[in-house]
């Protein structure tokens, strides 16, 4: 990320900034991997520590299969409507391991009368459908259908969408989300070769100072609870911030996408990075421009990774199966490549209008009771045969 602010700061830090009353703002350091990774200073109106009210805490999470042979799978969500009343009873954890878990979520409220903050690990959210407003003690930031909403650990937030269709994928990581450290030079500027740059990323734009009393609820994600914290003040009492610890957005749709003479690896479509996962996205582009391409991917034997896809947009509809809000897992171990007949249908092809995301972990991922459920029972044997449709959208790994 790079350095911003919003809102009135002290022009210099760990000094005495005073409130119009005559006393001090509260200052707070937010810092990531102790004191050596980015972090930002927030100059609250109250003591950040004041808490009015300790509730019991309540189980939360979803439990992983523990006999799920090996085997690619598909996960059918595309028949979900509502998967929950609110925003957190919504969140379905389908794939899970020590890095990093995959949700679905699509609450029927559109509100939120709680806050709600992940102690333990960074959020993205893939707006498949939807929009409105994601409110934090660093101010609003308007979200949009295709955005990834990146969340660092710890921020305090709640979301407010608008009327409409709703389906939000939630990527949650033990680590860090970053952008890709081989598009940053050494000083984290997103170089020239990179698909996006800063100019792509959106801040939050107005800082919300609400100084007023009452009752506060902000719901602690940590170690398998929603752990209870009630305040006497809104945890949005902020008079400003800086600093390059932020929840921002990134459209999917101003990602640029590098294509080549012939097949290009997953890695040209690489969008973020934590520890043993990366996140990458699909999106429209021209297909391969040698005269002899094939634009339909090779089998892939992932010795050492898991890969999934969440299919967004595009004709995939067209293969018996897999539909908009699908999951595909192709385990490690595993080969995957295309369907029966997708290669020669392929030749010729000039562009796709896919979008997807893909979520490649180097270590297994676990499918979870709610992930079962989704589950197609024939897709590891939807290779041998050839006499039925075939993938139209053929360049997704
Ligand atoms: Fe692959």
């Amino acid at each position: 990320m790079y350095y911003h602010k919003l809102g009135k700061i002290p022009p210099k830090r760990h000094t005495q900034f005073k409130q119009p009353d005559g006393s001090l703002y509260k200052e707070e350091v937010v810092s990531s991997e102790g004191f050596s990774g980015i972090y930002s200073i927030l100059y609250h109106t109250h003591p950040p520590t004041r808490v009015r009210q300790v509730k019991d805490p309540v189980p939360y999470g979803s439990k992983r299969l523990q006999d799920y042979s090996l085997r690619q799978t598909h996960l059918n969500t595309s028949k979900v409507v509502t998967t929950g009343d609110d925003y957190l009873s919504a969140r379905k954890a389908l794939l899970t391991n020590a890095d990093c878990s995959i949700s679905i979520c699509a609450p029927r409220n559109r509100t939120m009368d709680y806050f709600y903050k992940n102690a333990e690990g960074d959020e993205v959210i893939f707006v498949h459908d939807g929009s409105g407003v994601l409110v934090s003690q660093f101010g609003r930031l308007e979200i949009r259908q295709g955005d990834y909403v990146v969340i660092p650990r710890t921020v305090i937030y709640k979301l407010e969408f608008n009327a409409g269709p709703l389906r939000l994928l939630i990527i949650e990581s033990a680590s860090p989300v970053e952008t890709v450290k081989r598009y940053r030079n050494q000083l984290g500027q997103l170089l020239e070769h990179s698909p996006y740059c800063e100019r792509d990323i959106r801040p939050p734009d107005t800082l919300v100072t609400e100084t007023s009393h009452g009752e506060y609820l902000i719901k602690i994600k940590k170690q398998g609870f929603l752990h209870q914290y009630v305040y006497d003040h809104s945890p949005l009492d902020l008079i400003g911030w800086d600093g390059f610890l932020w929840p921002y957005a990134f459209s999917i749709h101003d990602f640029e996408p590098i294509t080549g003479r012939i097949h290009q690896p997953p890695p040209v479509h690489q969008t973020f990075q934590g520890r043993n996962f990366v996140i990458c996205s699909f999106v429209p582009r021209l297909f391969d421009y040698h005269p002899l391409a094939i634009p339909a991917p090779y089998n892939h034997s992932n010795i050492d990774s898991d890969e999934v896809l969440y299919y967004a947009e595009g004709n995939f509809m067209s293969r018996r199966g897999i539909e908009r809000g699908s999951f595909t897992l192709h385990p490690g171990g595993l080969p995957h490549g295309p369907h029966p007949g997708t290669v020669e249908k392929s030749l010729g092809a000039k562009e796709t209008h896919e979008l997807a995301v893909m979520i490649d972990t180097f270590h297994p991922l676990h499918l979870t009771e709610e992930g079962l459920a989704f589950s197609d029972p024939n897709y590891p044997m939807s290779w041998t045969d050839d006499s039925k449709d075939s993938f139209n959208e053929v360049n997704t790994p």
